[in-house]
């Protein structure tokens, strides 16, 4: 994957816990207009490769900004971005978008927890600007742990709904109050925990169809038991490769020379994915859709397995 330089422009401490960091070229070109939603992954100095959302202005082609929350149990990740000084170089991929506006929707509804913000600010700078129907839901522990809270209050405090400190019982009724009664074609766009999105999932499909969900998760799918893992054959380009029951379908097929992308290695990016031509896959990531892991046709290589005994697998 191709990557480019980028230097520090700026830090701001957004909450104890957050920083965001805004990114420009180290040759000083523009790095261009992204896509709302969009994310990159960040290089940092322990040589670590982390996802982050981009949160600055999609229009706004000179820098990009992320926000990086410090996690307790960091291995290297999110502490080293939070030790970055104004000046240090660091490497980023191109913007990748698995959750834009949905061109068609005619009403958009976001919901955030926590750092699942940051691609929501970016949908929200682009529809303010760009005059799209939308309201956006905010749930966090306080006001201080809120990051960007001031920016959105500022903004566009007519569509912004605040949820702060709301024990987790409470999170239901919201969210069935806040998704009651929408615009019809109405889109609804969710990040957060985990748990988070399994609320807002199961109570959005009870009012808009599931294509209209969306989501974007920084954190792997709960996996199976890996001891009830089978072995199974891929076919690409007209040779067979044997996934042991051990080894995953992107590990055997680079050390068989297949050019593969791959990123996260956890199933939460999309850098890996493939075309499936037959067979059946057992989906076990957290970037395809409920309808496109129906419908089959596609497969993240890195953690996914097999259902039939042979999958035959295409580029993307
Ligand atoms: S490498 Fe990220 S989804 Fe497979």
């Amino acid at each position: 994957m191709k990557m480019l330089e980028v230097r520090v422009a700026e830090i701001i401490d957004e909450t104890p816990t957050v920083k965001s960091i805004r990114f420009e070229r180290v040759d000083g070109q523009p790095l261009g207009v992204y896509q709302a939603g969009a994310h990159v992954d960040v290089v940092g100095p322990t040589a670590v490769t982390r996802q982050y959302s981009l949160c600055s202005t999609p229009d706004d082609p000179d820098s990009y900004t992320v926000a990086v929350k410090r996690e307790e149990k960091s291995r290297g990740g999110s502490a080293a971005l939070h030790d970055l000084q104004v000046g240090d170089v660091v490497q980023i991929s191109q913007p990748r978008n698995l959750m834009g506006v949905h061109p068609e929707g005619r009403h958009h509804v976001l919901m955030a927890a926590g750092i699942g913000i940051t691609p929501m600010l970016s949908m929200a700078r682009w529809m303010d600007v760009h005059d799209h129907s939308f309201e956006l839901h905010y749930f966090a522990r306080s006001s201080e742990e809120a990051a960007f809270l001031p920016l959105l209050q500022e903004r566009c405090p007519e569509k912004l709904h605040t949820h702060l400190g709301l024990p987790r019982t409470e999170h239901r009724p919201v969210l069935d109050r806040a998704l009651t009664d929408l615009p019809a074609d109405s889109h609804v766009y969710m990040c957060g925990p985990a748990g988070f999105m399994d609320l807002v999932r199961e109570v959005a499909e009870q009012h808009v169809p599931a294509e209209h969900v969306h989501q974007e998760s920084f954190e792997a799918a709960a996996q199976p038991d890996a001891s009830e893992n089978t072995a199974f054959t891929v076919e690409f380009e007209g040779t067979a490769y044997e996934i042991p029951a051990d080894r995953s379908i992107v590990d055997v097929l680079q050390e068989g020379g297949v050019d593969v992308d791959t990123s996260c290695q956890e199933g939460i990016c999309g850098t890996c994915i493939m075309t499936v031509l037959a067979g059946v896959p057992d989906h076990r990531d957290n970037v395809l859709t409920k309808a496109e892991k129906e419908a089959g046709e596609q497969i993240a290589v890195c953690v996914s397995r097999a259902k039939t005994p042979t999958l035959t697998l295409d580029y993307f």
